[in-house]
């Protein structure tokens, strides 16, 4: 059993930071119509299921399911290799570096890869470099029909017939809508195993539905232990009163400070290289879901902060000079491991280099644990509001109750702003261009209004 993870945000406080940049007493007042309102919206959220992301920690049923075909296949391969994009991908990264041993010798376990992109260099070296016969693939897309991820799977799926006619579909498994979408009607067509995305769950928060559970349940990952981690902090975040909710607040301290101390740019700096990819997924969650021009009454807003990743102690060495003394318009969040699983002591020697002999004594946790604390320091002294997010220790549970609280966050962030957390419609309008730039039937007109606008002026190009 895991500890709960906690949320420090001492110094977020105008009395830590100064009034331009903390938050006060009065600012919290001057939101609370706001609070009580997406308070509500959330309530209604869970009463209704719908958006579906708070009801997948329950999904216990869906996750022995998975646990069933993962421990079924595991042996059969070397490699599992899921195709798709955005958030058909990036919680499978995520939870894939965060809890599983990328150094060790595993036996029959297969290696992840997550092919996220549609480069060409490396997806055709990862052709090369990989034993189709010992190799599965999970392609994952909710509405069925993404470029990039479609184009990815009907390659595989050429190259996988060639080689075994029709008994190819072992080879393939469909994670897509339970209903509609050309991956769904591909995939029952061609008899491949096929996982739900619940009908109500959007991409960036489908980590913890079969988009996440399967490849992490397949490398080996404890999903029940995930979904009991996002089970506790739902359960904590049931909590009304708002400073006492580490989901709830969590928002209302980026809204205060986006909004009326104007840091509109928010980083997430977790000590761990674990936790990197979790800041990477978070990256999607809170640009695509705040990131909007319009309220729900359709007025022009133009609002969400511009989120930041970055990691200790790596980037102390790239971006800490400007984070303390460049401008001040960031919020900080540091994501720090209470007690590491692994740790190792930094032995004697060099005693008479005093420049260095100091650390001789000292295990790396404790370095680690020192230089986050600095970095904390440092930035408070510069008036830069942080908080730190507290993890117990890095385990299946203590990571499902990390991404629960953050997509909580950033609903709560999105009823906030009054904007529509869920939807992306700007992701639509790319992904429209491309279909009509690929040709695709139906984009005619979206043809047309490319035509008008892509003129460059060979002037300008030198
Ligand atoms: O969060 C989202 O909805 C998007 O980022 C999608 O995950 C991304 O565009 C991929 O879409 P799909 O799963 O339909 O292929």
């Amino acid at each position: 059993m895991s500890g709960n993870i906690s949320f420090d945000f001492n110094n977020s406080l105008a009395d830590v930071v100064g009034q331009d940049n903390g938050f006060t007493e009065e600012d919290i007042k001057s939101v609370e119509k706001k609070v009580t309102r997406a308070v509500s919206k959330i309530q209604e959220i869970r009463e209704k299921g719908n958006p579906g992301f708070v009801k997948l920690p329950f999904s216990r049923e869906v996750a022995s399911e998975i646990k069933i075909f993962a421990d079924s296949i595991r042996s059969k391969y070397e490699n599992f290799i899921v195709l798709g994009i955005g958030g058909s991908a990036l919680g499978n990264i995520a939870l894939n570096t965060a809890l599983t041993e990328p150094y060790k010798k595993k036996h029959g376990i297969p290696k992840l890869f997550v092919m996220d992109n549609i480069d060409p260099e490396v997806f055709v070296s990862m052709l090369e470099g990989i034993d189709l016969k010992k190799t599965v693939f999970n392609v994952i897309t909710k509405s069925g029909s993404t470029s990039e991820t479609m184009s990815q799977f009907i390659i595989i799926k050429t190259l996988l017939e060639k080689v075994y006619g029709k008994k190819y579909k072992e080879h393939i498994i469909a994670t897509t809508d339970p209903q509609k979408g050309d991956l769904r009607s591909i995939s029952e067509q061609e008899g491949y195993k096929i996982f739900n995305i619940p009908e109500n769950v959007g991409g960036r928060f489908s980590v913890l539905s079969p988009v996440g559970l399967l490849s992490a349940a397949v490398t080996g990952i404890d999903i029940h232990e995930l979904l009991a981690g996002a089970e506790k902090m739902e359960m904590r975040c049931r909590e009304s009163s708002y400073l006492k909710n580490p989901a709830y607040m969590y928002a209302i301290l980026h809204y205060i400070l986006d909004v009326k101390k104007n840091k509109k740019i928010s980083v997430m700096m977790p000590y761990s290289t674990k936790l990197k990819d979790i800041a990477d997924w978070y990256r999607q969650l809170w640009a695509e879901s705040l990131g909007k021009t319009r309220n729900v009454d359709g007025g022009s807003v133009f609002v969400g902060q511009t989120p930041v990743k970055a990691l200790g102690a790596t980037d102390q060495h790239s971006q800490v000079q400007l984070y303390v003394e460049g401008p001040n318009d960031k919020y900080f969040v540091f994501v720090g491991v209470s007690k590491f699983t692994k740790d190792i002591e930094i032995p004697k020697g060099f005693e008479d280099k005093k420049s260095i002999s100091y650390l001789s004594g000292h295990t790396m946790g404790e370095l680690f644990h020192a230089e986050q604390k600095a970095t904390t320091l440092a930035l408070t002294k510069a008036k830069r509001p942080n908080a730190t997010i507290w993890i117990p220790e890095i385990s299946e549970n203590s990571v499902g109750q990390l991404l629960y609280m953050l997509e909580l966050a950033t609903a709560f962030a999105g009823y906030l702003l009054e904007i529509d957390p869920f939807n992306q419609p700007g992701v639509e309008e790319g992904k429209k261009l491309t279909y009509a730039l690929m040709g695709r039937p139906g984009f005619e007109e979206k043809k047309e209004e490319i035509e008008k606008i892509d003129r460059p002026n060979p002037g300008y190009i030198i």
